[in-house]
């Protein structure tokens, strides 16, 4: 897969989800393996011409970090060129513009899902980020306002035009939020609405198959992930194992998700520090053990954590009582396993819907 003159290592790509694709996460992605290119949260354009901590902290990386791309958001087109340049010059390989965000506060000033509704206007703001700069710009956009007004496919074609060089598109509307079903259809319509430029297709991917489906159904160049991605951080590796091969690799064992676990709070301490670090690691812990299977032990306790000391307590002593659940050869036992995952578009009526990951308030407050 290319993304301009860029090489990926895969069509799978980490989508952008704000409070969580820090540093520590894309890292603990890469290290597993199977990711193309990773985004970063959204980030106010006028913020970091501003030269606002929180900005700057939003792209921090290192070359482990790599390829990666800053998602800018604003919708006043000199400061979008201008952070375009900032971002470039910070070495980023690629840029991505937010043309996806439902929050009213960044669509009531003209950014996010409101660039959806003014095309000409869209597309001048595009044109002068993509002189500006020399890595690719990408824009990541959902279907179109409401049902009534499906604007992908006219925004993606008058994109291509000025010379983007991918286009994300969540299948959801702007009205649809978060809810119903993701729809293939609406973005096969993206696909063949441009001419050779990429489209990558996003929304539930939440297992291999189901991105598989989406691959097959939709025509896309690739797939992007996001909360799938939070779920499941082996989703990556997995999926391109079985794209790959057509063979489904296993899940990985409890000891690898205890593993990993303990890496990515690592990586927390590294770059956030240990206050503040495990303070955010309370919210990410849990996601983790929603694997692990029985786990209100662990979670009861580790949202309370405040050092690396006793983060390693609430460990050790969730794994002593979670021995109650294994049999003799220390697997859980089938009733205790935890409920798979189900994409909307892969589902029966009878499955559980996708568990709610909240959008973070405070220092992102705008998802
Ligand atoms: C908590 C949260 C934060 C998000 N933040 C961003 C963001 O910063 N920029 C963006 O373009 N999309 C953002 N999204 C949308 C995701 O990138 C993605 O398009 C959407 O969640 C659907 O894909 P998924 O089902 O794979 O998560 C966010 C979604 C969630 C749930």
């Amino acid at each position: 897969m290319r993304l301009g003159p860029l090489q990926l290592e895969s069509n799978l790509f980490l989508s952008p989800l704000a409070g969580y694709t820090n540093l520590p996460f894309r890292l603990v992605v890469r290290e597993i393996g199977g990711v193309g290119l990773c985004t970063t949260d959204l980030v106010n354009a006028r913020s970091l011409l501003e030269k606002r901590a929180k900005a700057f902290k939003l792209v921090e990386t290192r070359p482990a970090d790599s390829p990666l791309a800053v998602q800018l958001f604003g919708s006043v087109p000199e400061e979008m060129r201008d952070a375009a340049l900032v971002v470039e010059a910070r070495g980023a390989a690629a840029i991505d513009i937010n043309m996806g965000c439902p929050v009213r506060k960044v669509c009531n000033v003209g950014g996010g899902s409101a660039m959806m509704t003014a095309l000409d206007q869209t597309a001048a703001l595009v044109k002068g980020m993509v002189a500006a700069v020399k890595i690719p710009v990408t824009a990541k956009m959902r279907l179109g306002w409401d049902d009534d007004n499906l604007t992908a496919p006219d925004l993606a074609r008058a994109l291509e035009d000025v010379g983007v060089a991918a286009i994300f598109v969540h299948g959801r509307t702007r009205e649809q939020g978060f809810g119903g079903t993701v729809n293939l259809a609406g973005i096969r319509q993206v696909v063949a609405a441009v001419k050779t430029l990429p489209v990558i297709g996003n929304g539930d991917v939440v297992t291999p198959q189901a991105a598989r489906k989406m691959l097959d159904e939709t025509g896309c160049a690739g797939v992007s992930i996001g909360r799938g991605a939070f779920y499941d951080p082996w989703i990556f590796k997995r999926t391109a194992e079985f794209v790959r091969t057509g063979d489904l690799p296993p899940e990985p064992s409890f000891s690898e998700r205890v593993r990993v676990l303990g890496r990515h709070f690592d990586l927390m301490m590294e770059v956030f520090g240990e206050e503040l670090g495990c303070r955010m690691f309370r919210k990410i812990a849990p996601w983790y053990a929603k694997r692990f299977g029985p786990c209100h032990e662990f979670n009861k306790h580790v949202v309370h954590v405040t050092t690396r000391e006793q983060f390693q307590v609430v460990l050790e002593n969730y794994l002593g009582w979670r021995r109650q659940f294994l049999d003799e050869h220390g697997e859980l036992l089938p009733r205790f396993q935890p409920a798979p995952l189900v994409a909307s578009f892969m589902r029966e009526s009878s499955a559980p819907p996708l568990p709610h990951i909240p959008v973070p308030k405070g220092p992102v407050e705008v998802w």
